[in-house]
């Protein structure tokens, strides 16, 4: 994947012009806002080359030359590059999309949409949503909705200032028809989870995900999976799937996700792909070996992954996960007791002289929503996972503002471009856009966006590839990217200067 774009990161002299890239309205006709002479990294991973990008209402109307265009607003690209808007396809953001619609922990990092539901987290049906919803926004009234058509809509009425696209969560859907319990359904319940999922195929969501660790999720067996993809399939939806373990049973974990695929006919994505835990180390290398090989086979297959060696979930997860040392396990966020926060289950098992599993106890007790960052993952497994073509970037952030969220829910993909693509060279700019725009896109079945051409929707962001970073720490986490100037969704400036203009164009993307 390395050699077909040769110059990342040198805005200044990119390769000659491929005319063919040109294209669209008449240049002469003026548009509404015009991003000149900037060097378009257009989404497919070909090479970069330098051009005016012009904007009509909610597309892309013309790409011409370098000043060629003219428009209501000019935007100077000189030195800086621009790219189609980043798709994050795995956030936890179903909430925050309704309770904090401008999303600048996104949208000020170049995200212009985003796949909500995963995890078998979704949001509906709405009574069990709100549990959710409560561990990530206490404090926050949410709005009623009747199923996903009910979110959806709301959402159309209400916009975010990104798109917002859903995935079906297997977890909610499940815990609504059965609770806790922790046994196969009979067939009256399997029949009532089949509707909801239905429900929410046809209002438009993009497959199913699975949280595999999470209850009740993790009561379902293979062949309950099997069944209730069923629906999904017929639908033309994917799979997406946090597997049953990312520990020293990664592999048997990929091989039921393949499976689950092969049996219900239906694209796999597995989520956050990684090994967690050291013994669990370099596993990572097979299990990118099953996915391969599983696509010889046939099999539409996919991953995601965010950029860092750290996982965050809620800690009442943390108990089903093996090989994961006290050290490691750090409080995110804990509502009624924010000194907690930055803290480890060995930090607190001290001071209070108990055991670690007894901290932990002692913490759920109390707050029962905390989030935990869990350092838990290999550099060189980063990376590997990186590299593989199969792989396009999710961030996975929990939108915990209050608390100490992961960075990865603000840096995710400033991270990737400037971190791993340019710092460390592990592949080209290009490449890096390609795998949060238009892989993606393709991928989930977003039409007409995650490629810069004429005709495509207007989401785009103009960045500067010397300075583009994530700036957050585990530390202190909420800090913005640096290098993201202009953020453009669907035609409408939504981050101007690198500030948020409270702009709130967000579409529902429906499967089409
Ligand atoms: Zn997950
Ligand atoms: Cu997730």
């Amino acid at each position: 994947m390395a050699d077909h774009v040769v110059s990342p990161g040198q805005p200044g002299q990119p390769d000659p012009v491929p005319d063919d890239r040109f294209g669209g309205e008449d240049a002469s006709t003026p548009v509404d806002i015009v991003i000149s002479d900037v060097t378009i990294i257009d989404g497919t991973g070909g090479e970069p080359f330098l051009g005016d990008v012009g904007v009509r209402g909610d597309r892309i109307a013309v790409i011409g030359g370098p000043g060629t265009l003219s428009g209501g607003r000019r935007i100077d690209g000189t030195g800086r590059a621009l790219a189609p808007g980043f798709i994050d396809v795995h956030t936890h953001d179903d909430f925050a999309v309704v309770l904090h619609p401008e999303m600048e922990f996104k949208t000020m990092g170049g995200v212009t949409t985003c796949v909500v539901g995963n995890c078998g987290f979704g949001a509906a049906p709405h009574a069990l949503a709100v549990l959710l919803a409560s561990a990530l926004h206490p404090g926050h009234e949410l709005p009623e909705w009747e199923g996903y058509s009910g979110y959806l809509s709301r959402l159309e009425q209400e916009p975010a200032s990104v798109n917002v696209a859903a995935l079906v969560g297997h977890g909610v859907v499940r815990g609504s028809v059965m609770g806790t319990d922790n046994r196969r359904p009979v067939t009256a319940e399997l029949a009532a989870m089949c509707l909801e999922i239905e429900e929410g195929m046809e209002a438009g969501a993009l497959g199913m995900s699975t949280g595999l660790i999470y209850e009740p999720g993790r009561y379902a067996d293979t062949a309950e999976l099997i069944d209730l993809c069923g629906p999904v399939a017929d639908a033309g939806g994917l799979y997406a799937t946090h597997m049953r373990d990312e520990g020293v049973g990664l592999l048997e974990s990929v091989a039921e996700a393949l499976e689950v695929g092969r049996r219900a006919g239906l694209p796999v994505q597995i989520s956050h792909h990684k090994a967690s835990g050291r013994e669990a180390w370099g596993l990572v290398g097979r299990s990118l070996e099953m996915i391969e090989a599983a696509r010889a086979e046939g099999l539409d297959v996919w991953a995601d992954q965010y950029p860092y060696t750290a996982g965050s979930t809620i800690l009442s997860a943390v108990a089903a996960m093996n090989g994961l040392e006290p050290e490691s396990i750090v409080i995110s966020s804990c509502e009624p007791r924010p000194e907690w926060e930055s803290q480890s289950v060995a930090d607190l098992a001290r001071s209070w002289e108990v055991e670690p599993a007894v901290a932990v106890g002692r913490v759920l007790a109390e707050a029962p929503g905390t989030t935990v960052v869990l350092h838990s993952i290999d550099e060189g497994d980063v990376r590997t996972v990186m590299r593989h073509p199969t792989t396009m970037i999710g961030s996975d952030g929990l939108p915990t503002l209050e608390g100490k969220p992961h960075p990865r829910l603000y840096g995710t993909f400033a991270r990737v471009l400037g971190h791993y693509s340019r710092d460390l060279g592990l592949f080209p700019l290009a490449e890096a856009v390609h795998r949060m725009t238009g892989l993606p896109a393709a991928r989930f079945g977003l039409t007409d966006r995650g490629i810069i051409a004429p005709g495509r929707f207007a989401d785009l962001v103009v960045f500067d590839p010397e300075a583009v970073i994530d700036r957050g720490t585990f530390a202190d986490p909420k800090h913005y990217p640096a290098g993201i100037h202009q953020v453009l969704v669907n035609g409408r400036l939504v981050v101007d200067e690198g500030s948020h203009t409270g702009e709130r164009p967000g579409a529902v993307l429906r499967r089409s």
